[in-house]
């Protein structure tokens, strides 16, 4: 069976070593965090793989996933060039930004690189985590994105290749999609905290919404199809009431309201 080593067994590490292994795909070698204390536990929570304290340390595996903080890729990677077993091995980080130059050292030693971003958003939690219909973007060597390719596809995740000069704005989109929905649905709780509503509800009330408006967006074409509210329907009323009332509540609201309100005049639809 394929083996790896997982730099980095973090949220994403151990989602991406849950799947392979369940699926049998690819057996768990070696796993270095920041400490050795950090591998022991992430090992412990897995119940897989060798803990080991120093990157150099790693035993010789198929694919080396870097699977650390974006700012720390090029540091593991120079250690993994101090690795005497890494020769031919497939080496892939996970970030959405970084591209696989990042690894371009470890070519030196006859290594295939790869960068491997799923847009997804993993919480660290799952017990079963999935990479169905998940879109992951690759960029890299020809030989490393063909061992992802065969590694991803039969566990449901879709690989296409991306420019790597675009990364960032890729990277961004993500941002927007995902990390920005989670803080513009904290300041829904913040809102309707101000109105009155008691914490809970409020979250409640948040959560509701939420799958509510992505159930909706899942089903139309462009996410702007699945608009409704006063900037829809063209209440510039509403919209002058909610502006005043946010004024006497928080003057960053505001500016985010008329960003949002001009934004969405420019929309295509
Ligand atoms: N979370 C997501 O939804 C998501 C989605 C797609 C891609 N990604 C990408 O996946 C990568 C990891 O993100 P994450 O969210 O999983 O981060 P995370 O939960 O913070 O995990 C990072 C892991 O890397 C380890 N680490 C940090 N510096 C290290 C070093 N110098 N040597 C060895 N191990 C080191 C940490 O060890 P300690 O435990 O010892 O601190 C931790 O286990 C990033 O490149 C990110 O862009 C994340």
């Amino acid at each position: 069976m394929i083996t790896f080593n997982m730099i980095g067994a973090g949220r994403v590490g151990k989602a991406i070593v849950r799947i392979l292994s369940l699926s049998k795909i690819a057996q768990l070698s070696g796993v270095v965090n920041r400490t050795l204390d950090s591998s022991i536990h992430a090992c412990n929570e897995l119940r897989l793989g060798l803990a080991v304290q120093h990157i150099v340390d790693l035993p010789r595996a198929d694919l080396i996933f870097i699977t650390c903080n974006d700012d720390a890729i090029e540091n593991c990677c120079e250690n993994l060039a101090k690795n005497k077993n890494i020769n031919q091995s497939i080496v892939v980080h996970m970030s959405g930004l970084k591209t696989s130059r990042s690894l371009d050292v470890l070519k030196r030693h006859g290594c295939s690189v790869a960068s491997f971003h799923p847009m997804y958003s993993f919480s660290g939690d799952e017990k079963k985590p999935s990479l169905q219909g998940v879109y992951c973007a690759v960029e890299g060597d020809k030989k490393a994105i063909g061992f992802l390719q065969d590694i991803f596809t039969p566990v449901g995740a879709i690989l296409y290749e991306i420019d790597p000069d675009q990364k960032a704005l890729y990277h961004a989109a993500g941002v927007f999609i995902s990390n920005y929905s989670v803080v513009l649905c904290d300041m829904g709780i913040n809102l309707l905290e101000g109105s009155g509503i008691e914490a809970g509800i409020a979250s409640e009330i948040v959560k509701s919404l939420f799958m509510n408006t992505a159930n909706n967006v899942s089903k139309v074409g462009r996410p702007i199809n699945a608009l409704t509210g006063p900037a829809q329907r063209g209440d510039e009323g509403t919209i002058e009431s909610h502006l005043s009332a946010l004024k006497a509540y928080d003057h960053d609201l505001v500016k985010i309201y008329e960003i949002f309100k001009t934004v969405i005049q420019k929309v295509p639809r």
